[in-house]
């Protein structure tokens, strides 16, 4: 067995269905596990040209991959059946390839309603919170509970290590929201309730000695959607927010941007031993000709797009891993 695994390094929206997109095109991958939060991810992928945006299911649908809510995630029934039915509309067999592992949690209506009321976090309000906070506080209720989930439970440990094919088993683990959102490493108390770090990954069931690359998936600028002040006071970010459609893909928020900040990537890249970091939207920048990060209390301004990745790449090639392996994309639909 082998895993990949491809965490976000900022604050979520950095384009990992895109990676993991990619990334299913081009291995053989046996099963894509999504390792942690619930519907309140929103994943934009382009599959043959039209835009697809999932919450809870994990890509590999779109490649005839087994797909596994894993044991990390919370589930909303309605959402998770709505999403099934709107994938299978547009010709994806989704209900015939995703599973739930059946000690995911469930999030009921009573959490959303709960989460509705939030207005200090900014959460997306899909009730996330309140479903990790009982399933820790041991008062839960698991998808094996749900007569709901009958034909698409499964039980990870059988899955993976009574698989008659163990040795064959190539496993993507798709995360969501992102280092700067994780409820240990992130700008606590403005965090998601769940861990996005590469352990989280770890947790789902599959040891460190399987785990072959971790893809690191950033952008060329950040954003953060939330109650915290985070945008930066200029009125290129306003330009950024149009040209580059930053809205929420789960509650259409608008973004708030600021430059990238180089120390950020780094402590993230270190966390979670990124050997693979696909730095997105870039072709963004490239419109607007602006090339500015943030590096302890500098904001560096650099002439042109070769400096700027030379800037990056050299620092985290030094400071980081200096096989990091460092992908510029500017393109939406593949790295
Ligand atoms: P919650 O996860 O809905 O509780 O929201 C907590 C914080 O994480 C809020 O700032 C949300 O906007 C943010 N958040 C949650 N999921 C995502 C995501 O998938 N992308 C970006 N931000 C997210
Ligand atoms: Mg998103």
């Amino acid at each position: 067995m082998i895993a990949d695994v491809i965490v976000d390094l900022q604050y979520g929206d950095c384009g990992k269905g895109k990676v993991a997109h990619t990334l299913c095109s081009k291995n053989n991958y046996t099963h894509v596990i999504r390792y942690n939060g619930g519907c309140n991810a929103g994943h934009t992928i382009y599959h043959e040209g039209k835009k697809f945006i999932t919450h809870h299911i994990p890509c590999g649908v779109f490649w005839g991959i087994p797909s596994i809510i894993g044991p990390g995630c919370v589930i909303h029934p309605e959402t998770f059946f709505k999403e099934i039915e709107e994938l299978e509309a547009e010709g994806i067999p989704a209900g015939d390839l995703v599973f739930v592992s059946k000690n995911a949690h469930i999030i009921t209506d009573f959490h959303r309603l709960e989460d509705k009321k939030d207005s200090e976090i900014g959460t997306t309000r899909r009730g996330n919170g309140p479903a990790y906070r009982d399933k820790y506080a041991r008062k839960g209720v698991r998808a094996g509970e749900d007569g709901r989930f009958e034909n698409y439970l499964i039980d990870l440990y059988e899955e993976i290590y009574e698989n008659e094919d163990f040795e064959g088993l190539q496993i993507l683990f798709e995360g969501a929201q992102g280092f700067g959102l994780d409820v240990d490493w992130g700008d606590y108390p403005y965090v998601t309730s769940s861990h996005c770090t590469v352990g989280s990954a770890i947790l789902n069931g599959v040891p460190p000695k399987y785990i072959r690359d971790t893809w690191g998936v950033a952008k060329v600028y950040e954003t953060y959607v939330g109650a915290k002040e985070f945008e930066g006071n200029d009125k290129i970010f306003d330009e950024i927010r149009e040209l580059g459609g930053e809205y929420g893909s789960t509650t259409g928020r608008p973004r708030q941007i600021n430059w990238l900040d180089y120390d950020l990537l780094k402590k993230a890249s270190r966390i979670n031993g990124i050997n693979n970091l696909v730095v997105n939207k870039f072709d963004i920048l490239e419109e607007l000709d602006v090339w500015c990060l943030y590096s302890g209390l500098n904001l560096y301004e650099f002439k042109n797009k070769e400096d700027f990745k030379l800037w990056i790449s050299s620092k985290l090639n030094c400071e980081v891993d200096e096989e990091m392996e460092i992908y510029f994309s500017g393109n939406k639909e593949f790295i």
